[in-house]
């Protein structure tokens, strides 16, 4: 990229309208970080066009527009990140692979300083190191790494973790360090959604942490689920701890999220015990672990250690060996997505890993199968990805059969046969077939779900027998279904089909955000689809609206506004429309609207409610917006100002302080009753 010619050679007309189209795109970019999790361009693409347009602004002053992303000052889209330099440079720590050589290690201190050596032991945590400036108790600057001596400024983007705090306890000059990491549930709902949208997992937590604090939109970065622990205090004017473990004190004391489970050992048999512990528990953990680390617990005796050119020679890390399980490749099997990806998954004899028995591991797209160069009846290693997540490490050619022949992959889909195909720089494959019964399936059980329309015992099973029995064919055929069609199903007795149907006449009078989640349409998630619904109020002026008005809605961009745009185009989805509306139903929005929340006579309508532990019927999502419905404030902690504690399972430190505080506690079974007054 670059300008074309030289910047003063532009007439003041062409750069306008160059400029125009770089702003454009910037946007579409931006936004496919916000809305996809999903960069369409590296970074340096994204930072160069933005520097090309900033050049055409600065020679041609009147072309600049308000919403030209040059001019959002301090705004969420950066170029690139700001370099940061790291007065006392974050330098790396030696590591060892083994007991004996972590024993060598504590000889050679224990020699050199002719003293016995007290050990604060941590665990490793698996994610990337970060450095946070605090002034007079104010978070005012975080950063990466880099390359020891220089990082990147990630303040924004770590002001969206909670476990960083905003504010410390005292108003304190202080910088620290500690590790940003993203917590195993986490990384493998993100993984399953990049799946499922056609995009590269990540390779574990680590990367995915990384990959989201390098987002140059914050909000990516917040929708990320993101935490950190701190472990290191670098510089502090009032330092009263005299050791590693009086520091983890006063850090926490000062509000920082310290992990729990350091322990100070005193010899190397109290180091090993806590190395065994870890090691059969960290499947255990919430998250990613990769060994245990050794300090020196003294801090004058660190300093009278010092560092190599490299390393502190004061602390170690000890890896944990990788957990890793050989087993035979007996299939490869490829299942079609709603959206029609089709991923391949490598079906082996069962073998323990882990901690759990594993038979199943994704093999993510064909590229990656290529790569790897899976084979049937190949001898594979096994290992977690994150802990978590099942995957082939690579074959073990030695064991290899001599017939053994490269895995052909499907070109045509293994439901309908239709061929596949990669879409724009897609790595998935694809089956575009919209008659795919695979994708059908998928489809109708999406639609069925309860976040979509809600129709109480129709599931997959169900749904397969109908489409093999032909009775349905798309959604709109559901509404047709009678006590006879339902007769026809394994098991579906009187009682089974008079509550399937009135589940699916029910489902009739859904508020439109409803049906538009579960039509899935490519990016238009549950929020889109509320937001879409409330603002268009029906679906026929949703689907008379072109990209710009549909953009005008608020955090609507135009991907999820082009998606729009060309699913209602299709004449095959204008005729399902039309028989949705034909079979009866609702096309309208009817769920409650801010203003309306506020005349609610709900229980809970003017009140703050904190939800806590663990929900069967509900996601928190879910909860939060059923409450607000009904008029109610949703905040994050309790206070005297709580009105309400809704606490599911295993509810901790805020139940305790709703009760210390006398305020009202609602169990899921009774929120039923609240939520009907
Ligand atoms: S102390 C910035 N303590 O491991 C150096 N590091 O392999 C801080 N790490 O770069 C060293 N848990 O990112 C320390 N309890 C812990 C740690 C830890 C994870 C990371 C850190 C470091 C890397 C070295």
């Amino acid at each position: 990229m670059g300008l074309a010619k030289p910047v003063e050679n532009y007439t003041q007309s062409e750069a306008a309208s160059l400029a125009q189209q770089l702003r454009d795109q910037l946007a579409d970019y931006s936004q496919a970080y916000y809305t996809q999790d999903a960069p369409l361009v590296e970074d340096h693409v994204y930072d160069e066009l933005y520097r090309d347009l900033e050049q055409l602004e600065a020679a041609f002053p009147v072309i600049v527009t308000n919403d030209s992303p040059t001019q959002k000052v301090g705004g969420q889209v950066l170029p690139g990140f700001t370099k940061v330099t790291h007065e006392i440079p974050m330098l790396s720590m030696g590591d060892v692979f083994s007991e004996a050589e972590l024993a060598a290690f504590d000889q050679r201190l224990r020699k050199n300083t002719a003293t016995e050596i007290e050990y604060n032991v941590e665990l490793k945590i698996d994610g990337l190191a970060i450095d946070l400036i605090y002034e007079e108790g104010r978070f005012v600057r975080g950063a990466t790494r880099g390359n020891g001596t220089i990082g990147e400024d990630i303040t924004q983007n770590l002001k969206t973790i909670k476990a960083i705090p905003q504010k410390l306890t005292r108003p304190v000059s202080i910088e620290v360090r500690g590790e940003c990491y993203m917590p195993k549930a986490a990384f493998a709902d993100l993984n399953q959604k990049r799946e499922a949208e056609g995009q590269e997992p990540f390779a574990n937590p680590r990367n995915a942490a990384a990959g989201s604090l390098r987002q140059l939109d914050a909000k990516v970065a917040a929708a990320r689920q993101l935490s950190a622990f701190i472990y290191t205090i670098v510089t502090f004017d009032d330092v009263q701890a005299t050791t590693q473990s009086e520091a983890l004190h006063v850090l926490a004391e000062l509000g920082f999220n310290v992990n729990p489970t350091s322990v100070v050992c005193q010899n190397m048999a109290e180091v090993q015990a806590f190395i065994e512990q870890y090691q059969g528990t960290r499947n255990d953990l919430a998250y990613g672990i990769d060994g245990v680390v050794l300090k020196v617990n003294d801090l004058a005796l660190q300093r009278q250690l010092g560092n190599t050119v490299k390393v502190p020679r004061w602390e170690i890390a000890y890896k944990f060996p990788p957990e890793e399980a050989e087993t035979v490749v007996r299939e490869i099997e490829w299942t079609v997505g709603r959206t029609g990806v089709v991923t391949p998954t490598a079906v082996m004899d069962p073998v323990q890993l882990a901690g759990t028995t594993v038979s199943r591991a994704s093999l993510h797209n064909a590229d990656m199968l290529r790569d790897k160069d899976v084979r049937l009846l190949d001898t594979v290693l096994l290992h977690k990805a994150g802990d978590i997540i099942p995957e082939i490490s690579q074959v073990v050619l030695d064991k290899r059969p001599s017939d053994s022949q490269v895995y052909a992959v499907p070109t045509t889909c293994p439901s309908c046969g239709h061929d596949l195909v990669h879409l724009d720089e897609e790595v998935a494959l694809r089956c575009i077939n919209p008659m795919c019964p695979a994708q059908m399936k998928e489809q109708l059980t999406h639609f069925a779900s309860r976040n979509a329309m809600n129709i109480d015992g129709l599931g997959p099973r169900i749904i397969t027998q109908l489409l093999a029995k032909e009775l349905i064919h798309d959604v709109a055929d559901l509404y047709r279904l009678t006590a006879d069609d339902l007769a026809q199903l394994d098991k579906f007795k009187e009682k089974s089909i008079n509550n399937l149907l009135n589940a699916i006449d029910a489902s009739r009078q859904n508020s439109l955000e409803r049906l538009l989640f579960g039509l899935g349409i490519r990016h238009v998630g549950a929020k889109a689809a509320r937001l879409l619904a409330e603002h268009f109020q029906t679906l026929a002026a949703l689907m008379a609206s072109d990209q710009e008005t549909i953009i005008t809605v608020d955090t609507i961009g135009t991907i999820i506004a082009d998606s729009l745009v060309t699913y209602f185009a299709d004449s095959q989805v204008q005729t399902l429309m039309a028989e949705l509306e034909a079979v009866g139903v609702n096309l309208t929005y009817t769920g409650v609207t801010k203003a309306q929340a506020a005349t609610s006579d709900s229980y809970f309508n003017g009140k703050t409610v904190v939800l806590t532990g663990k929900l069967e019927q509900y996601t928190r999502g879910e909860l939060k917006q059923l409450l607000e419905d009904n008029g109610a404030k949703v905040t994050g902690s309790v206070s005297k100002k709580t009105d309400a504690l809704i606490a599911g399972q295993d509810a901790g430190s805020k139940l305790e302080k709703a009760q210390s505080l006398a305020i009202p506690v609602i169990n899921e079974a009774g929120l039923d009753n609240y939520l009907a007054q």
